[in-house]
């Protein structure tokens, strides 16, 4: 399925990671009109202390979903899942600055031609991250240290995501900017202010009490409101 790209609007993406596994696909249906794209976790229990889902759980969330699917791999060596995650649907593929073979896996997501994306851990210096912008379609800016959900926003990430944004639109280039980890209606607003176009929710979105109300706050929080 290919990836919407970048129009000024801000793109709701739920994290599957928070989704009631017992009924994936009553949640996913749950949550399709309310999304522009869902998100998948991939974890391998090395380069985050957690083990999640594989492709085969991709495949199943694109055919439930009937949306785009990115897959944010959270692994020591992303080169080796591009390919399977590309076969399960997956139409983006985001890898971890800091794990190895970045640059080869970005290479071959896009050799496959697939959309292709970078994350950041909080830590990590943007500078170096910064210089693969010509390769990306999306930044993600991670605003957790990764590996789980629930965890709380943090706010010094921000200017981050401002630098980012600067970066971004200094390239001339469609690139998402992604945020993910403690996004809220109460942390959504800061994030698209500070640049911020591409918003993954998990835990505050499955949650919800009312979803439409919910995911209108985080496309409400509109940049310069
Ligand atoms: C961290 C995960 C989480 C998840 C979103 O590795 O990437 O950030 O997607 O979870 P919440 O929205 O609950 O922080």
């Amino acid at each position: 399925m290919s990836f919407p790209l970048p129009d000024g609007r801000v793109a709701v993406v739920p994290s599957v990671l928070s989704a009631d596994f017992t009924r994936l696909g009553a949640e996913l249906a749950r949550v399709r009109k309310h999304s522009d794209w869902v998100q998948l976790d991939v974890m391998d229990g090395r380069f985050v202390p957690n083990i999640s889902f594989g492709p085969h759980v991709g495949a199943a969330v694109a055919r439930a979903s009937g949306l785009p699917v990115d897959a944010h791999l959270m692994v020591e060596r992303p080169g080796g899942l591009v390919e399977a995650f590309a076969r399960s649907g997956c139409g983006l593929i985001t890898v971890h600055y800091e794990s190895r073979g970045a640059l080869a896996a970005i290479r071959a997501v896009k050799k496959l031609g697939l959309k292709a994306g970078l994350a950041v851990k909080p830590r990590t210096p943007l500078a170096g991250p910064l210089r693969l912008l010509p390769l990306l379609d999306l930044f993600l800016v991670m605003t957790v240290e990764p590996g789980f959900g629930g965890q709380k926003f943090i706010e010094a990430m921000l200017p981050r995501i401002k630098a980012v944004r600067a970066a971004i639109n200094g390239s001339g280039r469609p690139v998402w900017l992604q945020v993910d980890g403690g996004v809220n209606a109460e942390t959504a607003p800061r994030a698209v202010r500070a640049g911020a176009d591409s918003l993954v929710a998990g835990s505050a979105l499955f949650s919800a009490a009312n979803l439409v109300k919910f995911t209108r706050a985080l496309r409400g929080s509109r940049r310069g409101r």
